[in-house]
């Protein structure tokens, strides 16, 4: 299972004995979905050629600081920008000390200094030097700032002495990190997602449209790509950028929007319609500019508006259908409309936003939300929409996996010969249960 999907891996490997599992430690990672990028210290160069890692990681093994190319292509504050996650293995007794003491005196100490990412160490070395008090303060100072610290293992040690300083195996470090890092929970799940408006021409200058900003479609695409999910955004005409790990589909209209849609669902897991689709269009587009008679001020203009498809609702009638997710701007009575809508077009969850608040929803970093399923109702109160979009991530991929989870169960306890999807009755049992754990 890719339970490291779309994660980033900065691996750094000290002078020690136990840096040849290192190679081993980069091939579980790769094989779990992440993407390593590998340092080393002068001493692991020592121990184990970089080649050997640029070929098991498949990207360039970063080295020194002083390299001017590196610093070209991928320089400290780079690297340390881009992990999401840095772990040391094996980490020395003299790195931790340089830790401790705050050092950066070389490419991989800049880079703990400098990185955001949390920083996982497992630590390597004599059980002597293990057990040395000035080791134990080095430890128990770098665990002060949030560092944390694999193992280390016990057992027959590289100098034969028998004892605690033993690196942890690679696929237990593995396991320690994979504990760690975020949920994986949309992990191998390929997610589609609308945002932000659509335009609707009506002469070559003229459109119409609305004020969706598209901020909390792309927020949530990033939060499902860090649940692990590949992420397929269908945007509308905005200026934001796209998310890392995702990949972006432009269009402008609504029946761009709607071809996009049917097109990128194909083995789609989950589709997430966050987009404040025009419901209408021009039924003709001019072909010139629409010019006013500078004569007759009481001039009025009549656009007849046609109705466009409903993305939502189309996806959702497909036979491949995926787990569908929709939102609901609304004025007032926003629950029950929001309630109406899950049933009229046939989602699995809805998202309620009281559009009528100027302070949140439209064009705001900000929002405040309710989740509404079949049977409950889980608000969410109002916080940036980079975070919401995590909790709303969070809650449905758990309702989520638990309605696939039911659905291999009825499959094997009803009928196991036959393809069954969840019956309407298993459907209300699945309100998150603790949303928030
Ligand atoms: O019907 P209403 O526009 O209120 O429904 C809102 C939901 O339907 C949103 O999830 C929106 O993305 C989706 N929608 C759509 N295509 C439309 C209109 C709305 O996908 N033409």
């Amino acid at each position: 299972m890719h339970r490291l999907n779309n994660k980033r891996i900065l691996l750094g490997i000290t002078g020690g004995i136990a840096a040849y599992k290192s190679a081993e430690l980069v091939r579980h990672i790769r094989k779990a979905g992440a993407d390593v990028h590998v340092v080393m210290t002068p001493a692991a160069c020592e121990f184990i050629t970089p080649l050997t890692l640029q070929a098991l990681s498949g990207n360039p093994v970063h080295t020194t600081m002083l390299d001017p190319k590196a610093e070209a292509g991928m320089g400290h504050i780079e690297l340390a920008r881009w992990a999401d996650v840095v772990l040391i293995a094996p980490a020395s007794a003299d790195f931790i000390a340089r830790m401790a003491a705050g050092m950066g005196n070389d490419l991989l100490s800049t880079i703990c200094l400098a990185t955001k990412a949390p920083i996982y160490l497992a630590p390597a070395m004599n059980q002597g030097m293990w057990l040395d008090s000035a080791t134990q303060k080095n430890c128990t100072t770098v665990m002060e700032r949030g560092i944390k610290l694999f193992g280390p293992d016990e057992g027959y040690q590289a100098c034969g002495d028998i004892g605690p300083g033993r690196m942890l195996d690679p696929d237990v470090i593995l396991g320690c990190l994979v504990k760690y890092l975020e949920s994986g929970l949309l992990a191998g799940k390929k997610v589609v997602i609308t945002a932000g408006p659509t335009k609707e021409a009506i002469d070559p200058v003229r459109y119409i449209s609305n004020h969706s900003s598209g901020k909390m479609g792309f927020a949530l695409a990033s939060a499902a790509a860090e649940a692990g999910a590949t992420v397929t955004l269908i945007a509308g005409p905005v200026h934001l950028p796209t998310p890392d790990r995702v990949a972006r589909v432009n269009v402008v209209t609504a029946r761009d929007m709607h071809a996009a849609a049917l097109e990128h669902t194909e083995g789609c897991d989950l589709f997430i319609g966050c987009a404040a689709v025009s419901d209408y269009r021009p039924e003709s587009i001019a072909e010139a500019k629409i010019k006013k008679d500078p004569n007759n001020p009481e001039q009025a203009l009549e656009l007849k508006l046609v109705r466009n498809p409903d993305v939502l609702a189309s996806v959702a009638a497909k036979d491949d259908r995926p787990f569908m997710v929709g939102f609901a701007a609304e004025t007032h009575q926003v629950i029950e409309y929001a309630q109406n809508k899950l049933k009229h077009k046939n989602l699995d969850l809805i998202v309620a936003n009281d559009v009528s608040d100027t302070t949140i929803g439209f064009n705001s970093d900000e929002n405040a939300v309710t989740l509404v399923g079949p049977d409950f109702e889980e608000p969410l109160p109002k916080c940036s929409k980079w975070q919401l979009a995590g909790q709303l991530i969070d809650l449905i991929a758990r309702y989520y996996n638990d309605i696939q989870q039911s659905s291999v169960q009825v499959q094997t306890q009803v009928q196991p010969s036959v393809t069954t999807e969840y019956s309407t009755d298993e459907n209300t049992d699945h309100a998150p249960e603790n949303p928030h754990s």
